[in-house]
């Protein structure tokens, strides 16, 4: 059952996305050559609890050891922050949950450590408008197999490959909630959007196949066949108009 929230909901939801994407741009000078994922994590943490006075989702959610997600090159999610150093030439994703009187903020982006390489560069910019084209289709009336369409023909286009075990999903009170938006499908298909319906977008996209493998740490999500792998998250509401972007970044315009 997809949840429609109330106005007060929407309210405490703009909340939680604003702090989600305030996280995102805290720690973007911090991502850097020789830093430590587990750093990443402490300084997100420490933020989000001390500053934010927010909950960081992650933390205990099924097990999960740590407060942020971190996944480097062929890491699809879910990535387990540890004592390795970032080096010049890697991408991360950082994914970070927020909660703030009840209700949660869920937002992703890339980063790249020092100077990225044309292809890493390439793979990141098309994930980011596989994730913008997903959401131009967010409006009353359209279904959600328009998105997941929308989204795996761009990355198709560019010859990648979108991820299919893992997928969007409602968000409220709770971190995963009804619908399961997918990022690839058939337009016309699925659940109608309709007014004060709250949920992510995250494609993941791959630039060689898109099977994935489960690491022994029964979290870390990896390509099977090692290629390099890119994801971009929002949280999004639909509007009577269309959508607004609950944990739009300061230089984003939707
Ligand atoms: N933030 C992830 C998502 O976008 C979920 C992470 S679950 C965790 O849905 F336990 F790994 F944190
Ligand atoms: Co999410
Ligand atoms: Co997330």
């Amino acid at each position: 059952m997809i949840i429609l929230k109330t106005p007060e909901e929407i309210e405490k939801m703009r909340i939680a996305g604003r702090l989600t994407s305030e996280v995102l741009d805290m720690i973007t000078e911090y991502v850097k050559p020789g830093v430590t994922t587990n750093e990443l994590n402490d300084i997100c943490h420490d933020y989000i609890v001390n500053v934010q006075q927010a909950i960081p989702a992650p933390l205990n959610y099924k097990g999960f050891p740590k407060s942020i997600c971190t996944s480097i090159n062929y890491t699809v999610c879910h990535g387990i922050p540890d004592d390795k150093k970032l080096k010049e030439g890697d991408i991360i994703n950082i994914d970070i949950t927020v909660i703030k009187n009840g209700y949660h903020g869920d937002a992703s982006r890339m980063f790249y450590v020092g100077e990225p390489t044309i292809r890493a560069k390439r793979l990141s910019e098309i994930t980011y408008q596989c994730l913008c084209l997903g959401i131009a289709q967010v409006k009353p009336g359209n279904r959600f197999g328009d998105i997941g369409a929308t989204i795996q023909r761009h990355a198709t286009l560019n010859s990648y490959t979108v991820v299919q075990e893992y997928c969007g999903h409602g968000i409220g009170r709770s971190f995963h909630e009804d619908p399961q938006v997918l990022h690839y499908g058939k337009a016309g298909t699925g659940a109608i959007l309709a007014p004060g319906m709250i949920f992510t977008i995250e494609p993941m996209i791959n630039s060689g196949k898109r099977q994935v493998k489960l690491l022994s740490d029964k979290w870390t999500v990896v390509t099977k066949d090692r290629s390099l792998s890119a994801q971009w998250e929002h949280t999004v509401l639909v509007t009577s108009t269309g959508v607004e972007v609950l944990t739009k970044g300061q230089h984003e315009n939707f």
